[in-house]
């Protein structure tokens, strides 16, 4: 007969030094770590990281703070909660984000990528740097709703926050800076660009007829504002959704009139998987954005001009959904290294 205890006890003391080691270490990235690296087909890059030169130590701590919800006040929230890698660093599905208590927020989150070459951020614009940028959701009430001086105290309290600090930035004496420094590392690196686009614009792929003809009515019709290959140029425009605009948009940072219902032009990459669209999350899907464009622009006084006679017609449409499908980059919204840590 066999002594089934002597059987289990190896495999449940095995199970239980996984789950103790799973907890104590952080899994190391995969690769090698080789800091920013621009695509052949990109610009140079915006933020240069001046005194911040990424590490693997302060990649990994960014990436870890990223998903940490010890930053919000009440521990439920983490930069993650609303900002999900499967779906391009966007909140599927729902228009507008609960913050702590189930606040919501003003506005749609956005995608995440390619963020080194934001010259600006949010809808608006209202703010100028990839290092301040945490400061927003951080302290903001509707979202994460916590003092940076209260997020520094629990770091340092924590039990493994202070050795990667010292590991990351030479000291174990946790400052707000050292902190954003670690957040921007993480957030500057994130780049998309390994899509079927991306692809064909390095001569690795080709594009379908419908694809080759989206991408051509694109280039006529859309790529102005929604620049190639960052699929931004950063600008703020009103692409006619409202006749008098209740979000101010660029407005609210310029307080002129004539920048009312202006928004910063979002990249398309990876569009296909941040449903629902604009800023207020208004459209459900890419045929009701579409929809719009064809026909449902409305000329408001502050109506970028050459959407005024924009048209598409139902095969235009299809084709654009194509030419939009190729934005996906699969690599991105799967690697590893962008992912939650607790959860790999
Ligand atoms: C409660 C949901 C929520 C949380 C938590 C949150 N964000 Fe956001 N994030 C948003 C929304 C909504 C916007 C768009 C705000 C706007 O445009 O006015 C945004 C915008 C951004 C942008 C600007 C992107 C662009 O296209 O300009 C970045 C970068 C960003 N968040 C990073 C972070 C980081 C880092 C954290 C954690 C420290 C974080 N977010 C936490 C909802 C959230
Ligand atoms: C005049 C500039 C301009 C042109 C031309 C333009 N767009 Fe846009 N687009 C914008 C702006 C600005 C927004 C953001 C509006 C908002 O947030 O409310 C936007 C938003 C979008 C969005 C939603 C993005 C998101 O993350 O929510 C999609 C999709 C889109 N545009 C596709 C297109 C397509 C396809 C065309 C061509 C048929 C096009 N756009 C032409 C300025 C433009």
């Amino acid at each position: 007969m066999l002594n089934t205890k002597r059987y289990l006890l190896p495999w449940v003391a095995g199970i239980f030094l996984l789950l103790f080691s799973c907890q104590r270490e952080e899994p190391p990235l995969s690769g090698t770590f080789k800091g920013l690296e621009v695509p052949k087909h990109f610009p140079e890059p915006v933020y240069r990281f001046g005194e911040n030169t990424p590490t693997e130590a302060g990649f990994s701590l960014g990436r870890k703070l990223f998903y940490e919800p010890l930053l919000s006040k009440d521990g439920s929230i983490s930069c993650g909660s609303c900002h999900h890698q499967e779906a391009g660093f966007s909140d599927p599905g729902k228009a507008f984000s609960e913050g702590v208590n189930g606040k919501l927020g003003l506005r749609n989150s956005p995608a995440m990528a390619n963020l080194a070459w934001f010259p600006s951020f949010m809808a608006d614009g209202g703010i100028n740097h990839i290092e301040v940028m945490p400061i927003a959701p951080l302290t903001d009430s509707l979202e994460m709703a916590e003092s940076l001086s209260s997020i520094l105290k629990k770091l340092q309290g924590h039990k493994t926050y202070p050795q990667l600090f010292e590991a990351a930035f030479g000291t174990d004496s946790i400052t707000d800076q050292n902190l954003l420094y670690a957040l921007a590392q993480f957030m500057a690196l994130m780049v998309s660009a390994n899509s079927k686009y991306d692809d064909l614009l390095n001569g690795k792929t080709t594009f379908s007829l419908p694809e080759e003809r989206g991408l051509t009515l694109f280039r006529e019709k859309c790529a102005s504002c929604h620049q190639e290959p960052l699929l931004t140029d950063f600008s703020f425009r009103n692409n006619g959704l409202d006749l008098y605009s209740e979000d101010p948009g660029r407005a609210r940072i310029t307080l002129q009139e004539s920048d009312r219902g202006k928004f910063k032009v979002p990249s398309l990459r990876n569009i296909a998987f941040t449903a629902p669209y604009m800023h207020d999350g208004r459209f459900n899907t890419l045929s009701e954005v579409l929809d719009h464009y064809g026909e449902g622009i409305k000329s408001t006084p502050n109506l970028a001009p050459e959407l005024a006679a924009l048209t598409l017609s139902e095969t235009e449409k299809q084709d654009l959904l194509h030419f939009l499908s190729t934005l996906t980059d699969y690599k991105y919204i799967t690697d590893t290294n962008f992912s939650n840590p607790q959860k790999n």
